[in-house]
């Protein structure tokens, strides 16, 4: 198989003790989700080509913050990079590509951002964060359950690529918004996205 590089976009270690703990996905989620892998991968091809043009998006709207445009021109490189990658995995198994769709659980996160200039940036950033911590836990749990050797060891690359993500966009909030309660903020998100996960119906799909 062709080798993964999946570059860093930051190694730091972030201090997680405060944060509210991630709920675990429902029972249902991974077994669906291996009932139909295919259409799995074509969504997960979706999640990261957006993922990407989200950081970008990151970029246009705060040109004047030269610590957050290196970061998210990284990370947009890096899921451009998770792109490609699945696009291969889909090309090579002979899968077509799908049409983006609306991913309800996105939408509704998005919708948590006060439009305010004040809040803005934070809270972007940390629902940000919190999509990403989701989507490690998630590739974390296809990299144990799929059975095929290639497809696990691309997983775990890509949850721990999900994981430092994370880790990155708090660490951009607390270095950016260190005036507004970041970590208090991320967990008021953390206890709607737990529930949230609870309540959406199960899918072959990342969320
Ligand atoms: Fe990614
Ligand atoms: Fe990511």
């Amino acid at each position: 198989m062709a080798e993964h590089h999946l570059q860093p976009v930051t190694q730091a270690k972030i201090d997680t003790v405060a944060l509210t703990p991630l709920s675990a996905s429902p029972l249902g989620w991974i077994s669906c989700v291996l009932a139909d892998f295919d259409a799995f991968m074509q969504d997960h091809a979706s999640a990261e080509k957006k993922a990407s043009g989200m950081a970008l998006s990151m970029v246009s709207h705060y040109p004047d913050q030269p610590a957050l445009v290196q970061a998210m021109v990284d990370l947009a490189v890096e899921e451009l990079n998770h792109y490609k990658e699945v696009m291969r995995l889909l090309m090579a198994k002979q899968i077509t590509p799908a049409a983006d769709r609306k991913d309800p659980y996105v939408t509704r996160l998005n919708k948590l951002v006060r439009k305010d200039a004040a809040f803005f940036l934070l809270d972007r950033l940390l629902v940000g964060a919190i999509v990403e911590r989701r989507g490690a836990e998630r590739f974390a749990l296809v990299a144990e359950h799929v059975a095929d050797p290639e497809l696990q060891k691309f997983y775990t690359a890509i949850a721990k690529s999900e994981e430092r993500h994370w880790h990155l966009f708090v660490q951009l909030a607390r270095d950016l918004c260190g005036h507004l309660p970041v970590d208090c903020r991320f967990c008021e998100l953390a206890d709607l996205e737990n529930a949230l996960v609870a309540e959406l119906p199960v899918r072959p799909a990342l969320h």
